[in-house]
Order: C-alpha cells, then sequence, then structure tokens
C-alpha cells in the first residue's frame, strides 16, 4: 500500500470512529484493564486526600503548624493526582470510579487515622510507600503501549516519593529516635561535636571535634 493510501486510510478510520475520542484503533492495550487500572490509582489518590485532609484538621502538638502545613499541601497534591488520572479515564472512554461507598475497596492504601501526629505521620508514610510500589508497577504496565498514560503516572511517581521523603523527615523530626540507624542525621553528621538530639544544624559547626571532658 503506498504512503499516501495509508494516510488515506488512517484519515477515514479517524472521521468513522469520533465518538471515541482520543483512543485510535492502534491503541494497543485492553481498555477495560487500563481503566480499571486507573480507577484504582484513582481511589488511592482520592483516600489519600481525605486522609490528608483529616489528619491536617487533627494535627496537635508543638510541631504541629509546620506539619499541618504539609499536610494541607500533600491533599492538595493528591487532588491534583486524582484529577488528572479521572480525566485520563474520561479520555480513554471510561468511568471515573468516584462512589464512596465502591473507592475504599478500590485504593491500594488504607484509610488510617492515627492516634498521635508521629502515628499520623507514619500512616501517611505507609501510604505513600504503598502508591510508590503500585505506580512503579503500572508504569511497567505501560510501557510503550501508552506513553501518555505512564507519563502521567511517572510525574505523580516522582511527587509520592517527594511526599515519602518530606515525611521521612517530618518523621524524624517529631520522633528523633526514628532517625537511628535509617538516616544520617542532619545534625550528626553536619555537626562535628553533636552529641545527639537538641542541636541545631550550624549552631556548634565552628567548634573543635568532640572532646570528652575529663
Ligand atoms: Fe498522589
Ligand atoms: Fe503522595
Amino acid at each position: 500500500m503506498s504512503h499516501s493510501s495509508m494516510i488515506q486510510q488512517i484519515r477515514e478510520r479517524a472521521r468513522q470512529q469520533i465518538t471515541q475520542g482520543a483512543v485510535t484503533q492502534d491503541y494497543k492495550l485492553d481498555r477495560k484493564r487500563v481503566v480499571d487500572i486507573l480507577n484504582e490509582a484513582l481511589a488511592t489518590e482520592l483516600v489519600c486526600v481525605l486522609r490528608y485532609r483529616f489528619h491536617y484538621f487533627m494535627a496537635t502538638g508543638i510541631h504541629s503548624q509546620a506539619v499541618k502545613e504539609e499536610f494541607k499541601e500533600h491533599a492538595m497534591e493528591e487532588q491534583e493526582h486524582a484529577d488528572r488520572i479521572a480525566e485520563r479515564i474520561k479520555q480513554l472512554g471510561g468511568k471515573p470510579e468516584m462512589n464512596p461507598a465502591i473507592i475504599t475497596g478500590k485504593s491500594h492504601s488504607e484509610y488510617k487515622e492515627g492516634t498521635s501526629l508521629a502515628d499520623m505521620i507514619r500512616e501517611d508514610l505507609i501510604a505513600e510507600r504503598i502508591a510508590i510500589e503500585t505506580y512503579r508497577e503500572i508504569i511497567r504496565f505501560f510501557g510503550e503501549q501508552d506513553p501518555t498514560s505512564r507519563r502521567m503516572m511517572e510525574e505523580i511517581l516522582a511527587k509520592e516519593e517527594e511526599h515519602a521523603d518530606e515525611l521521612t523527615d517530618l518523621l524524624f523530626a517529631v520522633e528523633p529516635a526514628t532517625g537511628k540507624g535509617s538516616r544520617p542525621l542532619y545534625f550528626a553528621d553536619e555537626v562535628q561535636n553533636a552529641s545527639g538530639a537538641g542541636n541545631i544544624a550550624g549552631q556548634n559547626s565552628s567548634t573543635k571535634p568532640a572532646t570528652k571532658p575529663s
């Protein structure tokens, strides 16, 4: 077939199937499966929005102001993710599932309230880590077959990794013991004579290496 008649055929098909919107005949993936997978990601995001908003309203304690702001920002970003995924589901001819009775069953992560500030941060961190793992799976599934959905999920994944990193820092600030062994402490490795929690980065940086007074 000549190049021009092939183009002609593609144009004909496009004209005949205009009701299918962005989905063209060369879309190789099973659309129902794709919509199911994206609906699970959507449910995950919606549960995250609610959990972060709940945490935003309930956060109390001496560290709460900074943490509250972080919860609020994350809630807004999870809502943006949900909107992008819903939009993509619609583009693919599917129905974005927003029925509250259904989304908890579809979500990868759970709605956990937490009873203290540290608990809340921990629950959020667990949820982010679950999202990171499952989104990586989803990205692999899309591969070269649906680059638009893959790119969207890659951008969302990058944000979830940022969230997890911020939560790890917050958890450490609220509960310093959580940093032991798993993460270099910013004041222990930057401040030469740091004896542990309570020192502020830079405060002791001009002093000599630690020598115990005899
Ligand atoms: Fe998200
Ligand atoms: Fe997140």
